[in-house]
C-alpha cells in the first residue's frame, strides 16, 4: 500500500520523485506530494492521481537535490491534501514519507500534543515526525530518527530528511518495504524497485529492523540500535518495458495477454517433455535433512492467490495423499490453529508483501512448519522469509487485479506437487509401494503443461477480438453491462475459478457478484435467480471425474428452469450444457486440475470489458491497492 521514493544527488530532485511516483501509482492513488530540501524544506500535495500532482508543480516549483515523495492509499484520515504526505514535525525542519500503520500513534499523540507539538493531520504518520523532533538534538539526525522508531508499534518503511543535517536521507524497515537504488555519485529510495529502474538496477534491500543513512557519496547500513549491517548489492534483472503497457490500453489486458508468456517463463527448465523429473532447486537442495517426511500441508494467501490456493490443496491432497487445507492468511493467523508436526506451510502471494500472509507465514513457521512460498516479486518479503519456494518469474503485474500471477500460481502447484511427488516416494513411501504419481500420470501431466502457454493462446485469439470488438466476450459484456448482479458457479478445481471470476468482476466493474458452489447452489442462493440473472457456469468436462460434469449438467438445469441466463465456459465441442447456454464460451481440453487456467482467462477478460464499458478505470479501480501491507 502506498508508494515512497527520495532522491539524493546532483540532479534536481523533483522530476525523479514525480517519475518514480508515476511507476509506483498502483500502490495507492488518493493523493501524493513531494518534499525537497533547498532554504527548509519545500513541500507541494495535491488529492488525487499523480497527474494532479504534477500539474500543481507546474505553477509550484520545488527546488533541491534532495528530496521525498509518496502516492498514498489512505489507512488514517481521509484522502486529503492535509493528510498526505510527506508530514512534518511542529517547526517544519522534519519531513517524512510513510507505508504503513502505527497502531500506537493515539496515545503518542497525546503524549506529544501534552509536550505542545501541533498536529495537522488525522494520520498515524504524522506522530513519527514529532516524535523525531522530540529526540533530535541539532545532530545526529539518524539517533533521533532510531529513538523516535522505538517508541512505534506496528509497522513502517519510511524516509527522512531533514533541514538541519540536509545532505541525508534516512530510511528504515520494519513489516513494509524499502530498498535502496546505487549509482555513481546518486542514490534512489523507493518502496519497490520498479520506481528506480530507469536510473539503476543496482539494489540494497533492507531487511526489517534495520536503516540506513544515505548521502549523494554513499550510504550506511544498519540495525535500528545503531549496529552496522554489511549488505548485498544485488542486481535487477528485469526491463522497464516488462513494465509498460506495451500498446494495450490497460496494463489489465496486457497481462492478460501475458499470460502464455509468463506461464513459458516458469515451466522454462523446470520440466522436459517426455521426462517425469521436475528441476525445482527449492526441492532438489531445498529439504534439509530434517524435514524427513511431510503429513500435512498448509497453504496460506489471501485474494485472488487464495483462489489459485484452493486449486492447488484440491490437486495436493488427491495426488500427495496427506491432509491439505488452503486457509484464508487473515483468518488462520488470528485464530489459534494447529499445526501437525511434520506439517508443511505453502504461501502464496503475487507481492510477497501482503500483511496477512506475511503473517500466516510466520505463525506456521512459529507452530514448526517447514515453509515455502509460491511468490512472484523476488527478494519481496515472503520471499525471503520462507525456507524455500517457487518464483513465478511472471514479470511485474501492475494492473490491481491480479490475472497473471494467478495462473502462474496455478502452474506452479503443479509443478510443486509433481515434485513433492518425488520427494515423499522417497522419504515416506506408501504403504503398497505404489509410486503416488505414476511415470504415465506424471508425463502427462509434463505434456499437458507444456502446451498449455499454447491453448491460452486459443483461448485470447477465440474469445476476444482485439481489433473488431465482437468476440464473444465483448457481446457477453455489451449486453449485460447494466446488469446489477451475476452469479458465478463451478464444481471441484472449478469452484475457485467461480470465486475468482466473480472476485474479478466485483474488484473492477463494482457489480455484486457471487462465485459459488454449483452443488451448494440449491442450499440458498438458487432463490436469486429469476430471468434477470446471469449466471456464469464453468462447466469443461472432467475426464478424470466424468460424473462430475453431470452434476453441473443438473445444476444448469436448475438454473434455466428458473429463467437464468446462462453463460457457459465449456470445453471445445461440448454439446450438453451449451444446449442450454444462452453464451457459449468454449476452451480447449485439458488436465482437470490445469482447466482453472483456461477457464479463468475468458472471465478475467469479461471483467475487463464490462469495467471499461462502464467508464471505470481497470487498472486503478476504486478502494484497492496492488499490495495490502496493511492487516
Ligand atoms: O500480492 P498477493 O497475491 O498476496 O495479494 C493478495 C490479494 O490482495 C490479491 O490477490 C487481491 O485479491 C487482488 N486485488 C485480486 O485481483
Amino acid at each position: 500500500m502506498c508508494g515512497i521514493v527520495g532522491y539524493i544527488g546532483s540532479r534536481e530532485a523533483t522530476p525523479v520523485l514525480l517519475d518514480g511516483l508515476k511507476r509506483l501509482e498502483y500502490r495507492g492513488y488518493d493523493s501524493a506530494g513531494i518534499a525537497t530540501v533547498s532554504d527548509g524544506i519545500n513541500i507541494i500535495k495535491a488529492v488525487g492521481r499523480i497527474a494532479a500532482l504534477e500539474k500543481k508543480l507546474l505553477d509550484n516549483s520545488l527546488f533541491g537535490t534532495v528530496g521525498i515523495a509518496h502516492t498514498r492509499w489512505a489507512t488514517h484520515g481521509e484522502p486529503s491534501e492535509v493528510n498526505a504526505h510527506p508530514h512534518t514535525d511542529s517547526e517544519g525542519n522534519i519531513a517524512i514519507a510513510h507505508n504503513g500503520i502505527i497502531e500506537n500513534y493515539r496515545s503518542l499523540k497525546q503524549l506529544l500534543q501534552k509536550e505542545g507539538h501541533t498536529f495537522r493531520s488525522a494520520t498515524d504518520t504524522e506522530v513519527i515526525a514529532h516524535l523525531i523532533e522530540r529526540y533530535y538534538e541539532g545532530r545526529d539526525f539518524e539517533i533521533a530518527v532510531q529513538k523516535a522508531l522505538a517508541q512505534l508499534e506496528g509497522t513502517y518503511g519510511l524516509v527522512a530528511i531533514c533541514t538541519k543535517e540536509p545532505k541525508k536521507l534516512v530510511v528504515a524497515r520494519n513489516g513494509s518495504p524499502i530498498v535502496i537504488g546505487v549509482a555513481q555519485g546518486e542514490f534512489f529510495v523507493a518502496s519497490d524497485a520498479a520506481a528506480l529502474l530507469p536510473y539503476t538496477r543496482n539494489v540494497v534491500y533492507l531487511e526489517d529492523g534495520e536503516m540506513a543513512v544515505v548521502t549523494k557519496d554513499g550510504y550506511r547500513t544498519m540495525t535500528l540500535d545503531n549496529k552496522d549491517v554489511k549488505k548485498e548489492v544485488e542486481k535487477i534483472t528485469w526491463d522497464l518495458e516488462m513494465i509498460e503497457k506495451g500498446g494495450f490500453p490497460h496494463f489489465m489486458l496486457k497481462e492478460i495477454y501475458e499470460q502464455p508468456q509468463s506461464i513459458r517463463n516458469l515451466l522454462g527448465g523446470k520440466i522436459k517433455k517426455n521426462e517425469t523429473d521436475v528441476r525445482m532447486r527449492c526441492l532438489q537442495n531445498g529439504f534439509p535433512e530434517h524435514v524427513s517426511r511431510i503429513d500435512a500441508i498448509k497453504i496460506l494467501a489471501c485474494g485472488t492467490s487464495w483462489h489459485a490456493g484452493l486449486v492447488g490443496a484440491f490437486l495436493m491432497e488427491k495426488l500427495l495423499k496427506v491432509p491439505v487445507t488452503c486457509e484464508q492468511a487473515s483468518e488462520f493467523r488470528y485464530r489459534q490453529p494447529v499445526m501437525v508436526p511434520n506439517s508443511l506451510a505453502v504461501s502464496v502471494s503475487q507481492s510477497g508483501e501482503t500483511a496477512d500472509t506475511k503473517g500466516a507465514a510466520q505463525l506456521a513457521k512459529k507452530l514448526g512448519a517447514y515453509s515455502m512460498g509460491i511468490v512472484n516479486v523476488v527478494g519481496s518479503t515472503i520471499a525471503r522469509m520462507v525456507d524455500g519456494g517457487v518464483y513465478l518469474h511472471a514479470g511485474p503485474e501492475i494492473g490491481v487485479a491480479s490475472t497473471k500471477a494467478f495462473s502462474s500460481q496455478v502452474v506452479a502447484f503443479s509443478l510443486l506437487n509433481l515434485g513433492l511427488s518425488h520427494f515423499m516416494d522417497q522419504r515416506q513411501p506408501l504403504a503398497d509401494g505404489t509410486k503416488r504419481i505414476p511415470d504415465k500420470d506424471a508425463l502427462k501431466i509434463v505434456h499437458e503443461l507444456l502446451s498449455l502457454p499454447e491453448k491460452i493462446e486459443r483461448v485470447l485469439q477465440t474469445v476476444y477480438h482485439k481489433d473488431t470488438g465482437d468476440g464473444i466476450v465483448q457481446q457477453i459484456a455489451r449486453e449485460y453491462k447494466n446488469t446489477n448482479n451475476f452469479l458465478y458457479l463451478g464444481r471441484g478445481y472449478n469452484y475457485p475459478i467461480a470465486l475468482e471470476g466473480a472476485l474479478k468482476l466485483k474488484e473492477i466493474s463494482y457489480i455484486h457478484a457471487e462465485g459459488y458452489s454449483a452443488a451448494e447452489m440449491k442450499h440458498g442462493p438458487i432463490a436469486l435467480i429469476d430471468r434477470n440473472m446471469p449466471v456464469v457456469i464453468i462447466a469443461p468436462h472432467d475426464s478424470e471425474e466424468p460424473e462430475s460434469y453431470k452434476k453441473i449438467a443438473s445444476n444448469a438445469e436448475e438454473v434455466r428452469a428458473r429463467g437464468g441466463r446462462i453463460i457457459a465456459v465449456v470445453n471445445e465441442g461440448d454439446d450438453e450444457i451449451s444446449k442450454m447456454a444462452e453464451w457459449v464460451i468454449e476452451v480447449p481440453n485439458t488436465l482437470a486440475h490445469l482447466v482453472p487456467v483456461l477457464a479463468t482467462v475468458p472471465l478475467q477478460l469479461l471483467a475487463y470489458e464490462i469495467a471499461v464499458l462502464r467508464g471505470h478505470d481497470p487498472d486503478k479501480p476504486r478502494n484497492l491497492a496492488k499490495s495490502v501491507t496493511v492487516e
